[in-house]
């Protein structure tokens, strides 16, 4: 079987088994199974897979066609500069994540050592690209799960960066004096579990997607480690930026705004913690 054969094939069975994106997903596990770039699969159409790498790429579009993401497919994704490992420990850092971290930059911008908090953290998405494009930041990063967090750490050897990395329920009380705290906050009600694709139902860890008060007790503990002038970003879910603006501001937050994603929907709010009460 030749490359563009396997792709083709890869295509078929994708887009029977409902993937919406089957040639992009096809052509991803051809990349990985055969272990060539994109450029390179498409300069040699004709290049014929080994069995081994016949074998493999069957079981990686198997694992797809049963609606397993294809970052955990892949294992590995792309979140703004970083490739970073992922699995099933960790949600899937999402594009509109990526728009948080740039906040929480722009916020930044101007300040040589600022102390940040990021609030579960998951796959170490926020923390590692904060860390990297913000290089005076000093980033701690908390989550509840030891497995993510044993994956974060994965994530910070595997591209050198620093963030101090530490088991916490936010629950529990936050503690430290921060300049900004970020988080992307598990945010969808458990009765809407049950609707979502299956990639996110059936795969994603549960206690990375589904909570109901996460949002209102970070509100809370973040006004408690803020230093006066300090901020709070937060992703927040589709339709819900209005409500969590007026969360803010009822708890007290100054110059609270509400941010567009890149399609145009409003999915980040930020305000600062007044510098005199
Ligand atoms: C939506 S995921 C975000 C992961 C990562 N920050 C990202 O944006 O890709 C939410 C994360 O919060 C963590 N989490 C859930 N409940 C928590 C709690 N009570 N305290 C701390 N972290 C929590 C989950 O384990 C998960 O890693």
């Amino acid at each position: 079987m030749t490359a563009a054969e396997a792709v083709r094939e890869g295509v078929r069975r994708l887009a029977a088994a409902g993937i919406e994106q089957a040639r992009v997903d096809a052509e991803r596990i051809a990349e990985k199974a055969l272990g060539v770039s994109r450029t390179e699969l498409y300069l040699h159409p004709d290049r014929t897979l080994s069995t081994d790498e016949s074998a493999e790429f069957d079981r990686l579009v198997e694992r797809r066609m049963r609606r397993e993401p294809l970052a955990y497919v892949l294992g590995e994704w792309g979140f703004r500069k970083l490739t970073l490992k992922v699995d099933g420990r960790v949600l899937v850092p999402r594009p509109e994540t990526e728009v948080v971290v740039q906040r929480c930059l722009d916020l930044l911008d101007g300040e040589p050592e600022p102390a940040v908090l990021d609030v579960g953290t998951g796959s170490g998405a926020i923390a590692l690209a904060i860390a990297d494009e913000h290089p005076g930041a000093r980033v701690t990063a908390i989550d509840v799960s030891a497995e993510a967090l044993e994956l974060a750490r994965e994530n910070a050897d595997s591209t050198g960066l620093e963030v101090a990395f530490e088991l916490q329920d936010v629950h529990d009380g936050l503690h430290g004096a921060y300049d900004l705290v970020v988080s992307n906050p598990p945010y969808v009600n458990p009765e809407e579990i049950e609707q979502l694709e299956p990639e996110v139902r059936d795969w994603e860890p549960r206690i990375a997607t589904v909570g109901e008060d996460h949002t209102a007790v970070i509100a809370d503990e973040a006004s408690r480690v803020l230093v006066p002038g300090g901020h709070l970003v937060l992703e927040v879910a589709d339709g819900r930026a209005d409500g969590v603006v007026r969360l803010l501001s009822d708890r007290g937050y100054d110059d609270v705004r509400a941010g567009r994603d890149l399609t145009g929907r409003d999915r980040v709010v930020d305000g600062r913690w007044p510098s005199a009460r």
